[in-house]
């Protein structure tokens, strides 16, 4: 498949600007994505952007400049997030490892909430908020019992680090009440990332609302907030469909209708991947091409470091989405992986330059016998979880630049990592 001449034309100058390896992010794709996820979600419900997906603080503060509020999970992302603008009231902290250090600062600088995983962080909150002399707002993240969790990497309805089992919230709760610097504003909920199938929230979704009910009732309280999770699919494999956002859009719906009485006024979602993935690919050069032992090799100058999630998740029995690539004598050309044998191509192990037999970026890949030295190949859907997620300062390589791609074709380096 032949794609548009500018995008190849685009990849050559961030190249011949920037070096290789490097990301490139599509201000017009993040904004159009941003737009059809916001369309799909009822007008009440706030989108929060996951920081931990990708953290380029440039980035994040055009996302943040759409409407999204911002889920952190660390201190430093916490002080990024204020750094590029982001009012502390629109921050919520979650995580199962919180430190006493964590929770006093982000009681000192001010939060929306501190999402509490476990008994224990709640007496830590506690005891920082007494120091202050502060009052905290706390939400309880729980996890759910359910059969249906989808993500595939589920922290819902298994034995888990994350949240509080639904039969012990009651007990959590009475804990929290106890607890004169906490204000229990209300619950959230996450299951984890990667889940492209709705009956999981057809199911926590209702859930988490009786859940504010039953809680209202038999503590004779009103709660505010309510967090419905996220972690909504994107296509990394073949196969994959795109998360279904406007069905889950007609979930929510459905349910504020039926739960108006609960007067809640702050109801959310959180989502990482599905706002910044599809507008980022990969971008390297092949360095090297070689057979052994009767398969061919094409040794590229970066690798797994640089795009660790979306290789680990299932690399050894999937089929990845076919990468693209430009070859040195058609710069003006990206065409796009065949999948199957195919005339003039050769299976190829594109392989990153870390000194480990794990560091296969994409094996079996359908490439032109022609492949050589300089050309260039792409990989699609990584702007999230890519450079920070990854083994970075294994061998000391330096790092890829993160370019930014604007609406009139203008090409900026938005690095940050050092
Ligand atoms: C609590 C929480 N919220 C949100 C996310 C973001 O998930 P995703 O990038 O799949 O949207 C994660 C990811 O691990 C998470 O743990």
């Amino acid at each position: 498949m032949q794609v548009a001449v500018h995008e190849a034309q685009t990849i050559v100058s961030a190249i011949e600007r920037f070096g290789s390896p490097l990301f490139l992010y599509d201000e017009s794709r993040l904004v159009a994505n941003y737009a059809s996820i916001r369309e799909a979600l009822p007008q009440a419900v706030r989108l929060y952007y996951s920081m931990k997906a990708n953290p380029n603080p440039y980035l994040c503060s055009t996302i943040h400049q759409l409407d999204s509020p911002i889920e952190v999970a660390s201190i430093g992302e916490y002080r990024r997030a204020v750094s590029i603008g982001v009012p502390a009231e629109e921050i919520v902290f979650t995580g199962p490892g919180k430190s006493r250090e964590e929770i006093r600062a982000c009681i000192e600088g001010g939060i929306f909430c501190i999402n509490a995983e476990s008994v224990q962080e709640l007496q830590v909150i506690q005891e920082e908020a007494q120091q202050l002399g502060a009052t905290v707002p706390v939400t309880l993240r729980v996890n759910l019992k359910t059969t249906r969790a989808g993500s595939r990497m589920a922290s819902v309805g298994i034995p888990s680090q994350f949240g509080i089992d639904e039969d012990q919230l009651e007990d959590a709760i009475r804990t929290l009440l106890m607890k004169p610097q906490l204000h229990f504003i209300g619950l959230h909920t996450y299951q984890g990332t990667q889940n492209f199938h709705l009956d999981y929230y057809r199911e926590s979704v209702p859930r988490m609302f009786d859940w504010v009910r039953k809680i209202n009732r038999q503590f004779d309280l009103h709660l505010s907030t309510v967090g419905l999770g996220g972690g909504f699919g994107v296509p990394h494999f073949i196969g994959d469909e795109p998360f279904p956002i406007m069905e889950f859009g007609r979930i929510v719906a459905e349910e504020l209708r039926k739960n108006e009485d609960l007067n809640l006024s702050h109801i959310f979602v959180e989502s990482g991947r599905f706002i910044t993935a599809r507008m980022g690919c990969y971008i390297s050069q092949v360095l090297y091409v070689k057979h052994s032992h009767g398969k061919r090799f094409a040794i590229i100058d970066g690798g797994t470091h640089h795009r660790a999630f979306s290789t680990v998740m299932g690399r050894s029995f999937k089929a990845h989405l076919p990468i693209r690539y430009i070859l040195q004598d058609k710069k003006d050309t990206i065409r796009e992986e065949v999948s199957g044998a195919h005339e003039g191509h050769v299976p190829t192990n594109v392989v990153g330059k870390l000194c480990t037999p794990t560091d296969v970026v994409q094996s079996g890949v359908q490439l032109p016998e022609a492949l050589d030295r300089g050309d260039i190949l792409i990989f699609p859907n990584s702007g999230a979880y890519g450079l920070s997620c990854g083994n970075l300062y294994f061998l000391s390589h330096t790092l890829p630049k993160e370019i930014w791609l604007a609406p009139d074709g203008s090409l900026q380096d938005v690095s940050w990592l050092g």
